[in-house]
């Protein structure tokens, strides 16, 4: 296939991230009008000729959430009906991925009943960054190309020379990614104990740290940053350990709620995240560096479309 062959569109989630992925690419955003009702309701509209080619949807499944999950599941209908050759979404980040499991009986398992809407949207193949755990790609009944920004987010580290670095995992859910990102900076890790309480959204208390940290540059590692709770209060346990500096990494800089300040006021000296996320101008503060993952999605699809 030659690269004229697809046709890129974007949701409204992280245009500036779409067209980054589009000059990447060295192509134009194909023209959708994301027209609303009065009621409220999406009225989806292509205006490119789709037959026979890849489509491609980027949206990041974040706040408002539903909104941005009706506008993949729509674009995608609209698209597959006409005649495309194939379709796929780009998922930077997806929203409800930490209802993987059943937390407890009277909940959904939200992460399936998403991959179950992609589907019905006829989407033939998903790329998906960091997902919150990787059975969640076992949701899909379609191939998904699950990517990782840890490399990028490593390279950010090793541009610091760090001397006498830890790897941070700030919950015993995330040790496998802690795990891979030590051995990719070649540094211990450290694995923090969290407990969350069921009854009281985003709350959680750190509870031991297993292993040694003093004197160290802590290196936290999770997946999302989302009210800011879970690394403020790791970085808080860290020094009191005798952590020398704390540095907070994450692929997706959800960052709602108090999180800037939270993060602004936390024992950290940096915090690196990536732009899964549209980080606007009111979620940026002195501590944040932003990593582009469109390099790394702009490879992903090149390998599709190839
Ligand atoms: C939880 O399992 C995740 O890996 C993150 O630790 C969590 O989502 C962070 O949320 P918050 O920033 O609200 O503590």
């Amino acid at each position: 296939m030659c690269m004229k062959d697809f046709l890129l569109f974007s949701g409204s989630s992280n245009l500036p991230l779409a067209h980054e992925i589009a000059k990447t690419l060295g192509v134009s955003l194909g023209k959708v009008d994301l027209e609303r009702f009065a009621d409220g309701e999406l009225r989806p509209w292509i205006q490119e000729d789709v037959r026979d080619k890849t489509v491609i949807v980027v949206e990041s499944l974040f706040n408002p959430i539903d909104e941005h999950v009706m506008e993949l599941v729509l674009m995608g209908d609209a698209l597959r009906r006409m005649a495309p050759k194939n379709m796929i979404a780009v998922i930077p980040y997806m929203g409800y991925s930490r209802q993987d499991k059943l937390h407890r009986l009277g909940e959904p398992v939200s992460a399936r009943v998403i991959a179950k809407f992609l589907e019905v949207s006829m989407f033939s193949e998903i790329i998906a960054v960091d997902l919150h755990n990787d059975a969640i790609v076992g949701f899909f009944e379609v191939p998904v190309m699950h990517v990782s920004a840890l490399p990028l987010l490593s390279e950010k580290v090793k541009a610091m020379n760090i001397k006498n670095g830890v790897i941070i995992s700030p919950d015993v859910g995330g040790v496998k990614r802690a795990r891979n990102l030590a051995y990719l900076l070649d540094m211990d890790m450290v694995v923090m104990e969290k407990r969350r309480f069921l009854d009281k959204h985003d709350s959680s208390e750190m509870y031991q740290i297993i292993g040694d940290v003093k004197g160290k540059t802590a290196v936290i590692i999770d997946d999302i940053i989302s009210t800011g709770g879970t690394t403020a209060a790791a970085a808080t346990s860290l020094k009191e350990a005798g952590a020398a500096r704390v540095i907070a990494m994450t692929t997706h800089g959800v960052l709602v709620g108090d999180a800037v300040e939270k993060l602004t006021q936390a024992p950290i000296d940096e915090i690196i995240c990536t732009n899964s996320i549209n980080i606007g101008s009111e979620k940026k503060f002195d501590k944040l560096r932003v990593v582009s993952i469109a390099p790394l999605l702009a490879d992903a699809i090149s390998t599709l479309v190839r």
